[in-house]
């Protein structure tokens, strides 16, 4: 439980509030790169500010206020030219700098050119890395994006799943440090959507958490497992400030404000060991629904699972009523951590896990429960009964509306078809699999 003012503090995200302020500190993807094959501008709300992302060209990337400082026209309906994006209004054209650099019928008059030279609109840092197009809203310089180890892995299958998720992103994130939630919200749930009188599958017997350069790590053990098992051994990674990271992908949870939140996967299937040598030649990226066409919410699929969970807590959730139990001591570490890193960015300390070495920046490490299985691969029989990764030869199960052309693209990569089920065994979710169940 906290007080109202300390909920304010972990959920506000917009500019000036200290949380939008500490988390403007790091690099957040915010889109798909592949987006911008079939588009060149599209609007985006990030931390409570409406932007215009745009693809220019040259071939740049830019992230500019929306409204253009001439009569407020929307930058969204501009169009890009060489070097920057002009407002289709009077044709006043700006960089990814967000500086002025035409005001075409102003130059007839002034031919200095004052007006546009003064003439300056809000604009953050944008760049590409693994499919994604990433924002940097704090203040200069930027830190390093990071180079996360799997961003290098190969012979895989890559894609960017996003979904706008109607409720505040720490709720979101605290799901990051909840290791009992997937025996409830994928396992138990899943079966009893298909059968009201499943057994329930083996419960936690114990929770740790470790705090680490990059963030913190749960472990968890389960009824049917060994303390060998990599879920304790290893277990995932709660990463610093916004994301989960559990070893064959990440789920960011980035602010579009206090009430809406950007959730955004980096899902990465190696392709069997008969397909290799495998190079992906792009990265697709797409949004999926979170209601069907009922607007029923969608409660198939793993993301989609979670988003029901989060929004049902409210869409910012009050956290003076809560009762708080032992399952949730990864959650209070997780809030204290944020207090104690609040109040030292305000004494001038550096945020925590920034990196801002470029020489230390190459292939970093993150614990991983299937690392050895993605850095050397498995045969497509192994891949198929892995506990965790065979799911994935069987549909894409991280969230629901997958398009036809990113599964066909991915049943060419893995040389198979895939069989669209409805459900998925997931997480040790049935007692046959739970021999060796992550
Ligand atoms: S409103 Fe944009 S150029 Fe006039
Ligand atoms: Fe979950």
């Amino acid at each position: 439980m906290l007080s109202h003012e300390k909920n304010k503090l972990l959920t506000e995200v917009g500019p000036g509030t200290p949380m939008g302020d500490y988390l403007r500190r790091y690099w957040h993807p915010v889109a798909g790169v592949s987006e911008f094959d079939q588009k060149s501008v599209r609007p985006i709300r990030l931390f409570g500010e409406d932007l215009v992302l745009f693809k220019d060209l040259g071939g740049k990337f830019g992230l500019v206020q929306r409204r253009c400082p001439h009569r407020n026209a929307d930058l969204a309906f501009g169009f890009v030219e060489q070097c920057g994006l002009r407002c289709a209004y009077h044709g006043w054209e700006f960089d990814a700098k967000g500086q002025c650099t035409h005001q075409p019928y102003e130059e007839i008059v002034d031919v200095d050119a004052r007006l546009r030279q003064k003439t300056k609109i809000t604009a953050y840092e944008v760049r590409a890395k693994a499919g994604m197009i990433w924002a940097y809203m704090g203040p200069a310089p930027a830190p390093e994006l990071p180079d996360w180890e799997p961003f290098n892995y190969t012979n895989g299958f890559a894609q960017v799943v996003m979904a706008e998720i109607p409720c505040n992103w720490f709720q979101c994130q605290e799901n990051s440090i909840d290791p009992i939630h997937f025996e409830w919200t994928h396992n138990n749930w899943t079966e009893r959507q298909q059968d009201s009188h499943s057994e329930h599958v083996p419960t936690h017997l114990s929770t740790k958490y470790e705090e680490f350069d990059y963030g913190f790590v749960y472990k968890r053990l389960r009824a049917h497992e060994t303390e060998q098992n990599p879920m304790w051994t290893t277990g995932r990674v709660t990463l610093w400030p916004n994301a989960f990271y559990l070893g064959h992908h990440f789920e960011w949870r980035v602010p579009i404000d206090d009430e809406n939140t950007l959730s955004l996967l980096w899902v990465f299937n190696k392709v069997p060991k008969e397909q290799e040598p495998y190079v992906q030649e792009k990265i697709p990226s797409w949004y999926g629904p979170i209601r069907d066409e009922n607007g029923d919410w969608i409660t198939s699929h793993v993301a989609n699972q979670d988003f029901a969970a989060w929004v049902g807590q409210g869409a910012i959730t009050d956290r003076t009523k809560e009762t708080l139990g032992a399952s949730d001591r990864g959650i209070v570490m997780l809030r204290r951590r944020f207090f104690e890193e609040l109040e030292a960015v305000a004494e001038g300390k550096t945020p925590k896990g920034l990196i801002t070495d470029s020489a230390a920046n190459h292939n970093v490490f993150l614990p991983s429960a299937c690392r050895d299985e993605m850095l050397g691969g498995m045969t497509r029989e192994a891949l198929s009964a892995h506990p965790l990764l065979g799911a994935y030869l069987r549909d894409f199960i991280g969230q629901y509306g997958q398009p036809d052309h990113v599964r066909d693209a991915y049943e060419a990569a893995i040389g198979q078809k895939v069989n669209r089920a409805r459900f998925f065994s997931v997480h040790g979710a049935r007692q046959k699999e739970e021999a060796e169940s992550t």
